[in-house]
């Protein structure tokens, strides 16, 4: 059976009259606009803000569609990944009715979501080595399934997940399969993006706020097909995007180099802080990263979370969290953090 958007989007969403802003009504060239309500006199600061912004950052996705190899009308802007992932909710799942699939352990968002818009998540764990169980997917599918979020490289187990396995999923699910890419530029693993014309089922998810240092601007990508995004457009809030962020990130967009350093180097730490900490006698294992964190199994997590933090040292503690028992979740810092956390662990005492 083919994938068809029609069988999985929510009635009310389909019927739906999106709000039409301003502008969204008007394109083209003008001086006098006196159409939404907006200060003419200008904003209290050196940058005038008094204008609403473009609602559909056109600019912004023009210039990342040059970067990721995909046109505008497949990229979707929200006010971070979880802003996408809480619009995937409300398009697609009916409260109360429909369900989806996690895979923990993975990041907590997926399920938080699911629980403020009332959709049921059924968990198939990863396997022990932090890999699909496809066979435990499949068996937990149900024709209210609505979507399956897959998160490679994953977070907090740090790889990613087989290419292959993703594939399987991709071609039998009848649903949408959300691959969450937020850590893909510290990957060995090249992105599914490439892969958007052969599956129409699929949404891809990146973010600003990993390599690419903007956190705080509130940026996350969604890549699917231009249906998907015209879902998406149309449940969005109209004015997503601030203004600042969308100047902020456009600039940031055009200083590759920078981020393709840090990238390098943040490898290079990575590679040196396992090293290091592999070398420590309370380490059990440290967990293979494609990602800009590592997972360490240690003999006492809690112990250890408490110790650094006595030191002004915060990392987290994930040692809760079902097959990451005892085990710790390190961001990679700079080489000056990372070697004030090692030389802080070799005080430690178990
Ligand atoms: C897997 C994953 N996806 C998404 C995010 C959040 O991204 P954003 O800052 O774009 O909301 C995180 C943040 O930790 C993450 O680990």
């Amino acid at each position: 059976m083919k994938f068809d958007l029609n069988n999985i989007l929510r009635t009310n969403i389909k019927n739906l009259v999106p709000y039409s802003s301003a502008r969204d009504e008007f394109q083209g060239e003008a001086s006098v606009f006196l159409d939404a309500n907006e200060n003419s006199f200008g904003s209290p600061l050196d940058t005038p803000y008094n204008r609403y912004p473009d609602p559909l950052q056109y600019v912004v996705k023009k210039r990342l569609s040059e970067i990721k190899g995909v046109p505008p009308q497949n990229i979707f802007l929200g006010n971070g990944s979880d802003e996408a992932i809480d619009i995937l909710f409300r398009a697609f799942c009916r409260p109360g009715i429909d369900n989806v699939i996690t895979l923990p352990p993975t990041y907590g968002m997926y399920e938080v979501s699911a629980n403020i818009n009332d959709v049921a998540v059924k968990k198939v764990p990863l396997t022990v080595n932090y890999q699909l169980n496809l066979e435990g997917i499949a068996e937990a599918i149900d024709p209210n399934t609505k979507i399956i979020f897959i998160c490679s490289p994953n977070n907090p187990t740090a790889n990613s997940l087989y290419r292959e396995d993703i594939e399987t999923v991709l071609a039998n699910f009848q649903g949408l399969v959300v691959i969450d890419e937020a850590y893909i530029n510290y990957s060995k693993q090249k992105t599914f993006i490439q892969e958007l014309t052969e599956y129409s089922n699929l949404v891809i998810l990146q973010t600003l706020s990993k390599a690419w240092g903007l956190a705080g601007l509130r940026i996350g990508m969604a890549f699917a097909s231009e249906e998907i995004i015209g879902v998406f457009n149309k449940v969005k809030p109209p004015y997503n995007i601030n203004q600042a962020s969308q100047e902020l990130a456009l600039d940031a967009l055009h200083n590759v180099e920078k981020v393709n350093e840090w990238i390098r180097e943040t490898i290079q730490q990575r590679e040196r802080l396992s090293a290091q900490l592999a070398l420590m006698p309370f380490v059990e294992k440290i967990y293979p990263s494609d990602a800009n964190f590592i997972l360490v199994k240690t003999t006492d997590a809690r112990a250890i979370y408490e110790f650094l933090v006595q030191h002004g040292i915060i990392v987290r503690d994930r040692s809760k969290v079902i097959l990451c028992e005892g085990c710790l979740r390190i961001t990679i810092g700079t080489p000056e953090e990372n070697t004030i956390l090692s030389e802080t662990l070799k005080k430690f005492q178990d």
